[in-house]
């Protein structure tokens, strides 16, 4: 999927601002008619999530409609015109104009409606219905009755499966966009290396299939590499880059790729990306970047932040990015759903590596309802990897997060995802970050082991010694059981910050650095490890539970307005040390 350009053949209008929003716990507005509008709204700031924008409908889950009006920002002509929505959690309805476009089921990934036959000249009335409801038939699931296998231990409120709040609502932009009928529908790239030269094979896709040709160029660090092809509904090439400036952290070198389509020598489509040259594959007990050992230093992160919630903040991502370039981190896990195509792009600039998640956390087995857990699952995973599979920046999938797959379906469950992410990119490592331990029978098949583990902490609480002889041996017995490279995905330690102890005690900054200290020399002891990501960056909202003191996860290295904890200036001077190795 292409994210939306402008250029001489194509446009875009967004379509953040205030827009009106009328919540309906009652469920009236769908009788109501307000599918074609509806009165006595409030204004509401889109994207961002709803939930801290009014004090009363923090906790509020259930049903919300949103309306704006716009003109046609162009004149009509005989363009496609597309609504493409970024992300809305969880299920969204959409009218134009009155008339029903469709519904996407999943936040954190887009999905667009051809508007083509209804876009008016002026007064167009976009209607949006936003279901943000938990339920044990979603996911990630939520109020899960208390007498199911394996439901999330916590009795938390809102009653999540998972360990972050619920924010809901439209949590990225909304852009209307025009394109030729017969212009570029997706583009799949690939690259690899052979000696000193990069291969860079383009598929380039079109929306209608009429004789066309179309002009590649790759340009950047001295090279500027042309090609042409005929082409109907799609066609492939393969560009060969002499001398080629690779792709990684501390130079994460990029190529433009310019795609030209024209026809009686006219060109009517042009679409632009960036492109990385690099290689990313296991090998025996190591994960290989450009064919050398990599190992990841970083963190489990959340799209978190006070009052927008969930929604994209572009301020933050710069902000956090050099946060994380000035703690010498080289990588993050999209924990525990997709992010934003704008912090995506940036990793790819900044060079860090991204393993990234499906919003499948939280997953149960029970027999009840798995049929379509599995085919939401499938849906997540086919809309993940068709957003993000140009990116150089992200070397691996993680199929879900602590799954309860000691189950019996969950083998096959995730033996379906990874054949199906599989089918769709053969390049990358999949993974699934488990809990389980041995009893993860997605290990058997996944390229490298991903593994969350919070000895003394959930378990041996204050006990550091016990806690890291436990997590030694059970690294080893997965080694010698899959022997195959593991990543530790998340360890760490609330800490309140400004308390403190010493001797180290829980939730005191001593704690949470002895604890990172501990673990990770256990980590770098094993050669089969190839990365260390804390728990968490920073802290973030959650639901209310008794090990959460105000409603928050403080597992963060840095507070939850970026401030840094003793720990983070404890990995700073590791990690930065281990860069300059
Ligand atoms: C789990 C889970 C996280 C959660 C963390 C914790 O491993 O993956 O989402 O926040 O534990 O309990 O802090």
């Amino acid at each position: 999927m292409l994210y939306p350009q402008s250029n001489r053949y194509r446009r875009v209008f967004d379509l953040s601002d205030f827009w009106d929003i009328h919540f309906d716990p009652d469920r009236e507005g769908r009788p109501a008619g307000w599918a074609s509008g509806f009165v006595d709204g409030q204004p509401i700031a889109v994207p961002a999530s709803w939930n801290e924008q009014f004090d009363s409908m923090r906790d509020y889950l259930g049903i919300a409609w949103y309306q704006t009006c716009f003109d046609a920002p162009w004149d009509i002509t005989d363009q496609k015109y597309i609504l493409r929505f970024g992300s809305v959690n969880y299920l969204a309805e959409a009218w134009l104009n009155g008339t029903r476009l469709g519904s996407h089921e999943g936040g954190h990934l887009p999905f667009e409606f051809d508007v083509t036959q209804l876009l008016h000249a002026e007064n167009n009335r976009l209607v949006v219905r936003v279901d943000g409801a938990l339920a044990p038939n979603r996911v990630p699931p939520g109020n899960v009755p208390l007498n199911t296998l394996d439901r999330f231990g916590e009795v938390n409120y809102p009653d999540s499966s998972f360990d972050f709040f619920p924010y809901c609502g439209i949590h990225r932009p909304v852009l209307l966009y025009a394109v030729a009928p017969d212009g570029l529908s997706d583009v799949t790239i690939i690259t690899d290396i052979n000696g000193d030269t990069g291969l860079v094979s383009v598929h380039i896709q079109r929306r209608e299939s009429t004789p066309a040709r179309a002009r590649l160029t790759l340009q950047g660090h001295g090279a500027s590499i042309s090609t042409t092809v005929e082409v109907d509904a799609q066609a492939e090439v393969t560009l060969k880059v002499p001398r080629a400036a690779l792709w990684a952290p501390g130079s994460p070198n990029l190529y433009d790729l310019n795609i030209e389509l024209e026809k009686d020598s006219r060109v009517f489509d042009r679409y632009t990306l960036p492109v990385g040259i690099r290689t990313i594959r296991v090998e025996g007990d190591q994960l290989l970047l450009n064919g050398r050992p990599i190992y990841l230093r970083g963190f489990g992160r959340h799209e978190d932040f006070p009052i927008v919630g969930r929604g994209l903040l572009p301020a933050l991502i710069v902000k956090d990015y050099a946060l994380m370039d000035w703690i010498g981190a080289n990588s993050f896990r999209t924990s525990h759903y997709p992010y934003s195509e704008q912090m995506m792009a940036l990793a790819d600039r900044l060079g860090f590596l991204v393993i990234d998640e499906t919003p499948a956390v939280g997953l149960f087995f029970d027999e009840d309802g798995l049929d379509r857990r599995l085919d939401l699952c499938c849906q997540y995973t086919r809309e993940l990897i068709d957003r993000d599979k140009n990116h150089p920046s992200v070397i691996a999938w993680s199929l879900a997060n602590e799954p309860h797959s000691h189950r019996p379906p969950a083998g096959e469950f995730f033996r379906n995802l990874y054949d199906l992410a599989r089918s769709m990119d053969t390049t990358r490592p999949i993974t699934v970050v488990t809990t389980v331990g041995e009893k993860e029978e997605a290990f058997a098949f996944v390229d490298f082991m991903c593994l969350n583990r919070y000895y003394a902490w959930y378990s041996e609480p204050g006990q550091l010694d016990i806690g890291c002889e436990r997590l030694s041996e059970e690294l080893d017995a997965l080694y010698s059981r899959y022997h195959k490279p593991l990543a530790l995905t998340e360890f760490g330690a609330d800490t309140v910050a400004g308390c403190h102890a010493e001797p180290p005690e829980m939730f005191s900054e001593e704690y949470q650095v002895e604890m990172l200290a501990r673990y990770i020399d256990v980590l770098r002891s094993k050669p089969f490890v190839i990365g260390e990501h804390v728990w968490n960056m920073c802290d973030f909202k959650t639901g209310q539970m008794v090990r959460r003191v105000g409603g928050y996860n403080l597992k963060g290295v840095f507070t939850r307005d970026r401030r840094p904890k003793m720990a983070a200036h404890y990995l700073r001077q590791l990690w930065k040390g281990d860069k300059a190795r």
